[in-house]
């Protein structure tokens, strides 16, 4: 088979440039949570790689909780309808919460989760992300960990899937149009 870099036109983010980042925004989460129980929750699936290098590089300690939301279906726009695909294990009554994301495009998905955990009373509740598309906001988000912002182009890796595809490469890149044009 070949090699799934060459669906992509470009590399956006290197494997050691996001790395470099979640260092630096480790460093700023371990000063804002010390001395504080920290919860992270990540966001199935896309944020799988960001919770592991994230939680990986912080030397406070942390417990994860996982969510499974959807609101893309298999297509390239987000529909605005978010389901519940799994919930958490953890009440989270009392605890310093946060949001681990790849990305935020839309931002629908993230302002429903937050409005949904918020409702179940979290000492705080703040959100991180690797990734932002301002150009595609259709609400704002109150990122206050976040990694770059990128362009409005299709954008896979790291996590990120088209069709569930393209999750495992190690960078961030813009998938080529003829991938979901014209399928394969
Ligand atoms: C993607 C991505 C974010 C969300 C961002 O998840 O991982 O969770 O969409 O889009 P939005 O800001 O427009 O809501 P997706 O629903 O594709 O599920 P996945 O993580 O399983 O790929
Ligand atoms: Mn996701
Ligand atoms: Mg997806």
């Amino acid at each position: 088979p070949r090699d799934i870099d060459g669906d992509l036109t470009e590399i956006l983010i290197e494997e050691t440039e996001i790395r470099a980042r979640l260092a630096e925004m480790s460093r700023q989460i371990e000063a804002d949570y010390a001395g504080k129980d920290l919860l992270l929750v990540g966001v199935l699936k896309g944020a799988v790689m960001v919770m592991a290098d994230l939680a990986r590089e912080l030397v406070h300690p942390v417990t994860m909780d996982w969510m499974a939301v959807s609101s893309y279906g298999s297509g390239t726009q987000s529909s605005g309808v978010v389901r519940i695909l799994k919930d958490l294990d953890t009440d989270l009554h009392g605890r310093h919460v946060l949001i681990v994301e790849d990305i935020i495009d839309s931002g629908l998905t993230l302002s429903w989760l937050m409005a949904n955990l918020k409702s179940r009373g979290p000492a705080s509740l703040e959100i991180c992300a690797l990734l932002r598309k301002p150009d595609a906001a259709r609400v704002e988000i109150d990122v206050k960990y976040l990694g770059f912002d990128i362009p409005n182009q299709f954008v896979v890796g790291y996590g990120l899937d088209y069709a569930e595809k393209y999750r495992n490469l190690r960078s961030v890149g813009v998938l080529a149009p003829h991938v979901y044009s014209t399928g394969e």
